[in-house]
């Protein structure tokens, strides 16, 4: 049996998805006529009470989409030390957007207020001027940690008091809702721009939806047809996305409690160490090199990601079942004795 915990993303479509897919009315989105899409943007806006929503292939366009429509070539940005738009978006911040990056270091993922502060740059004739702070919640570096909503808040008011705006990679928000049992609206009040992804956690084969204010999401769309991301019979895909809004989201908690097992298993049967995971991403810090470890648990067929030198994230999903979970508990114990 295999045993796939290298990402939330590695999810198949259930049947039932399929199904929903097949039975999707569709039309032709760039010319603004598939009501799926039209009817998956109006339940993102419902979800987050933000004005308009854009769904866009994939996460990575979401936040630069989202970030582009706020922010002009040169600007400065504050970006966690950390964040995936600055590991993994191959230097999109740079390359596309022009942007300056003032990096911040954190011990979960989240500025202070203070730090956003200091980190701010007032425009001048010769510094490139602070337009825009960028959030991740939960934060994959960091081992999905939650940005609580009282964070939101207190950022939001620096940013007012700064005058800059706030994109949130909120690709597992869908996460931070379920763990603290709040509405998706309690974190997303607080920010300008938001990107969800519809194919981590919630287990759907493409995309992400954008949103913000009209204006905001008018612009976002110019840029979406510029990358290439126009998308025409797509409601097919968005059809996926309503589903597991509907069926996936409510059972994220399930997720959570089995990271949260697997966590504590680790801690009471090997010489390595789990941080208490905080929703369904579980780190694991070893005794010898990640790379080693990682090799010996693809030998055992349980596929995990190396995090760091002697570090390893695990991320469970809705395709891991209790089975899975003690198995895999149980090939790593043999992986530690060796
Ligand atoms: C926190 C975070 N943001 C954004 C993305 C980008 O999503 P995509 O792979 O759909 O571009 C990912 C992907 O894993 C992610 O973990």
């Amino acid at each position: 049996m295999i045993i796939d915990l290298r990402s939330d993303t590695v999810t198949k479509p259930t049947p039932k998805m399929l199904q929903a897919m097949i039975a999707a009315p569709v039309g032709d989105d760039v010319l603004g006529d598939d009501p799926t899409v039209q009817a998956l943007e109006q339940k993102i806006c419902d979800l987050t009470e933000m004005e308009a929503a854009v769904f866009v292939p994939s996460g990575t366009m979401g936040n630069q989409i989202g970030i582009a429509a706020l922010t002009n070539p040169g600007d400065s940005i504050l970006v966690e030390d950390e964040a995936h738009i600055l590991h993994y978006e191959v230097g999109a911040l740079a390359v596309l957007n022009g942007l300056t990056i003032r990096s911040y270091e954190t011990e979960r993922g989240t500025p202070t207020p203070d730090l956003v502060r200091r980190k701010y740059l007032a425009p001048s004739l010769h510094t490139p001027g602070t337009t825009l702070l960028c959030l991740e919640n939960t934060h994959n570096r960091h081992g999905g940690s939650i940005v609580s909503p009282h964070e939101h808040s207190e950022l939001r008011q620096i940013a007012n008091e700064l005058g800059i705006k706030i994109h949130l990679d909120g690709a597992r928000l869908w996460n931070a809702a379920a763990a603290l049992n709040e509405p998706i609206s309690q974190f997303t009040i607080h920010v300008d721009s938001v990107s969800l992804c519809l194919s981590k956690a919630l287990g759907t084969p493409v995309g992400s939806v954008l949103a913000g204010t009209a204006e905001h999401i008018e612009r976002a769309r110019i840029w979406r047809k510029r990358l290439g991301g126009g998308m025409r019979q797509s409601g097919l895909l968005a059809a996926t996305g309503l589903f597991a809004i509907e069926h996936q989201f409510p059972k994220l908690i399930q997720d959570h409690a089995r990271a949260k097992q697997f966590s504590e298993f680790i801690n009471a049967n090997t010489q390595w160490s789990s941080p208490a995971p905080e929703t369904n991403i579980v780190m694991l810090d070893l005794d010898r090199p990640a790379t080693e470890i990682a090799e010996q648990c693809e030998s055992k067929n349980l596929r995990a990601y190396p995090f760091g030198p002697q570090r390893m994230r695990f991320v469970f999903h809705h395709q891991i079942t209790d089975e899975m979970l003690e198995e895999a508990g149980r090939r790593l114990i043999e992986i530690s004795r060796t």
